[in-house]
């Protein structure tokens, strides 16, 4: 087996860590499970190396966190320097007054910045203050926004409000049962239903909160009317660039798309790698946080924060989001090529940033079954991935051509099992779970 280590110490970890994982994404269920590497040993530029000694190229960019590449050799001097210094101290450090005036420089919607360590950290961060500037308690949401309480508490009532923005049969046990109807899912592109919503719950609504694209443009005007529908009701409008975060421009997607909210929330990709979260929003909505308790030791941790003000001038310096664009469309195209080639129903879509194969298959079980072997086949070929990818500065075109190689074979493998009805004898796997499914594709 080729990961036989791995899921050895796997099975450790299972007996010792309730679910096995701490991140769902990076559970070996998600992937192809015996066969996709779980364990890495070390990571450099666009790969990483397994416990088993296995290179990988890594399509995932550390869950979307590495957005420069890893082990980046400018990040991780200022944060060696930095250490050097202490990291946490008893009272305050310029670093954060210096990161603010960073994000309120590259961000359209920013004047003013909270801190936090992580996306679902930040998101809960920007719900309190949201309900704290309004006075209201309901949240109305499109998309995935971590696992705090505030956004579990969707699944209260119907059990399956979650199922179209993050993946069917979530359980909100643990979540207190008197937060029924706080948060309420709305459809992405459908402003009108977004309209209703705040209609039948007019005055209630503290925030609007949503994940402004992932990797398909929005229908056209829908963000604009959203952002309308949001300030007739008196709503907070927030946001979510966890995922897009500094892809598509140095100031986030906001001003690519145009469309300012009152407040948003980054995390990942805004310090390649190191734990830091961040929300920023007009000083009307923010400057209420003031007399909230919103505190925390490890948000003024000096790493975060300086790992943060290196990545956003790296990203500005290098023009990481045009490279990511030119990197995405090659991808984009290659792969288009060689499903065409091998005979594949195979396209590789989605905005440059973000690529992503679609199955032009129409039997859900089937199409599952290809995904999983398309990761499987992939997994052998030393590339690690989902059916979309996570772009970092460090891949190029060496790993353009090893990954576009390796789809040839896999692509091919895929299109012969199709035509002998052999899918199921070509799966070493057991099938993937469905990663985190949203609306927001
Ligand atoms: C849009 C969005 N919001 C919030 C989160 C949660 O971030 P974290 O896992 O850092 O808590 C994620 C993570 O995938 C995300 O994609």
């Amino acid at each position: 087996m080729r990961n036989q280590k791995s899921m050895e110490l796997y099975d450790r970890a299972c007996r010792l860590i309730p679910g096995g994982t701490q991140l769902l994404s990076r559970r070996p269920s998600k992937f192809a499970y015996g066969v996709s590497p779980v364990y890495a040993a070390s990571a450099s530029g666009a790969r990483f190396v397994d416990i088993e000694g296995n290179e990988y190229i890594d399509w995932v960019s550390g869950i979307g966190a590495i957005i420069l590449g890893y082990a980046d050799p400018v990040v991780d001097e200022a944060v060696r320097e930095q250490i050097s210094k202490g990291t946490i101290y008893s009272i305050n450090h310029e670093l954060e007054v210096e990161l603010a005036e960073e994000l309120v420089a590259a961000i359209p919607c920013a004047e003013m910045v909270r801190y936090a360590k992580g996306g679902g950290d930040a998101c809960a961060v920007a719900i309190r203050i949201a309900r704290g500037t309004t006075g209201r308690d309901k949240v109305l949401f499109s998309g995935y926004h971590g696992w705090h309480d505030w956004f579990l508490a969707a699944n209260l009532s119907a059990g399956e409000s979650l199922d179209a923005h993050l993946f069917p049969g979530i359980d909100p046990t643990g979540v207190p049962k008197c937060l029924e109807g706080t948060a309420i899912p709305f459809p992405y592109g459908d402003a009108a239903a977004l309209g209703e919503l705040l209609d039948n719950h007019r005055g209630e609504v503290a925030a609007v909160i949503m994940e402004p694209l992932r990797s398909a443009w929005p229908p056209e005007g829908y963000l604009a009317e959203v952002r309308k529908l949001a300030s007739e009701a008196g709503v907070v409008l927030i946001f979510d660039e966890v995922s897009t975060g500094f892809r598509f421009s140095p100031g986030g997607v906001q001003p690519v798309l145009g469309v300012e909210p009152d407040m948003a929330v980054f995390a990942k990709s805004i310090s390649n790698g190191y734990a830091m979260g961040a929300v920023v929003g007009r000083r009307e909505v923010m400057e209420p946080a003031a007399r909230m308790f919103i505190s925390s030791t490890y948000w003024s941790d000096t790493i975060g924060l300086r790992a943060a003000l290196t990545t956003l001038r790296e990203v500005r310096r290098r023009n990481v989001p045009e490279k990511l664009d030119q990197l995405g469309r090659t991808l984009q195209s290659r792969l288009s090529a060689v499903a065409q080639e091998t005979g594949a129903p195979i396209r590789c879509e989605g905005v440059s940033v973000h690529p992503q194969l679609v199955f032009d298959i129409d039997d859900a079980a089937v199409k599952q079954k290809l995904s999983t072997l398309y990761i499987q086949e992939m997994a052998k070929r030393g590339c690690h991935g989902y059916t979309s990818f996570y772009l970092n500065a460090a891949q190029g075109d060496a790993e353009i051509e090893q990954t576009v190689a390796a789809a040839r074979e896999t692509f091919r493998i895929i299109a012969d099992g199709l035509a002998c009805g052999k899918i199921d004898d070509l799966l070493e796997c057991e099938l993937k779970e469905d990663v985190f499914r949203r609306l927001v594709t």
